[in-house]
């Protein structure tokens, strides 16, 4: 069974949730992706009327393309479910984001809306979040001062930091659709995610970082045996 056809039956299960006049958040990635083929396919099938926010202009794209009508959170500030994929989650639905470098403006839409479901391939589980390398954007200006800051609060929490630049294939950097950069943190195992998510959320030139915390309701999980629903305790 491939890994597309895993994802697939994710976003599928996920797709269930969606109801004729939602107002939805559209998340990033290939996980993402497929759910808003799908999304698009049932809308025409059923003439579901609805709207959405796209995470990335990728999706916006994608989006727009398939026809799906869009919105702005400035125009509709709350939404009623958003679905995204995830880099990493573990039993409490702590995730790990940003593997494609949308993690800002996912975290901004998927906290405005009312639900905020993630839907993966059983590859994504770990028991321990931190073996994917944590993303955190950065604004450019002082980049290396804001680097050993964040070196020294990652110290301080207990890990042992090492921060790459992302770099595309071709040696350029990474710029995120606000025109910041990425450093990943390969920090190995994140023993307490939340308490390494409050003492990144206090140090300036860091625009956002890859840890959602608390935020997702529930997981569509996809494995060789069925789809799997995680639900937050
Ligand atoms: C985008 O920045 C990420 O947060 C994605 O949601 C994450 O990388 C999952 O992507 P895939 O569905 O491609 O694994």
């Amino acid at each position: 069974m491939s890994m597309d056809v895993l994802k697939k039956a994710a976003a599928a299960e996920a797709l269930t949730l969606v109801e004729s006049g939602m107002r939805l958040g559209l998340g990033t990635g290939s996980t993402a992706k497929i759910f808003v083929d799908l999304l698009a396919e049932r809308m025409k099938r059923e003439g579901l009327k609805l709207v959405a926010v796209p995470t990335s202009e990728a999706t916006r794209l994608q989006a727009e393309t398939l026809g799906i009508p869009l919105t702005t959170l400035d125009e509709t500030p709350e939404l009623d479910l958003a679905i995204d994929g995830a880099d990493e989650l573990d039993a409490d639905l702590n995730l790990i984001k940003g593997g494609g470098a949308a993690h800002l403006r996912e975290k901004i839409v998927e906290l405005s809306a009312k639900r905020f479901v993630v839907i993966a391939d059983e590859t994504k589980e770990v028991k321990t979040l931190g073996k994917f390398p944590l993303p955190l954007e950065v604004v450019p200006f002082g980049l290396e001062a804001t680097r050993h800051r964040l070196m020294r609060v990652i110290e301080a929490s207990g890990h042992t930091a090492i921060l790459h630049l992302r770099k595309k294939a071709d040696g350029s950097i990474v710029k995120t659709d606000g025109g910041n950069l990425i450093l990943d943190a390969h920090l190995g195992a994140i023993a307490d995610p939340a308490r390494l998510a409050s003492a990144l959320d206090h140090v300036t030139g860091l625009v956002e970082h890859g840890l959602f915390i608390g935020m997702a309701e529930r997981a569509y999980l996809a494995t060789r045996e069925g789809v799997r629903v995680i639900k937050r305790a």
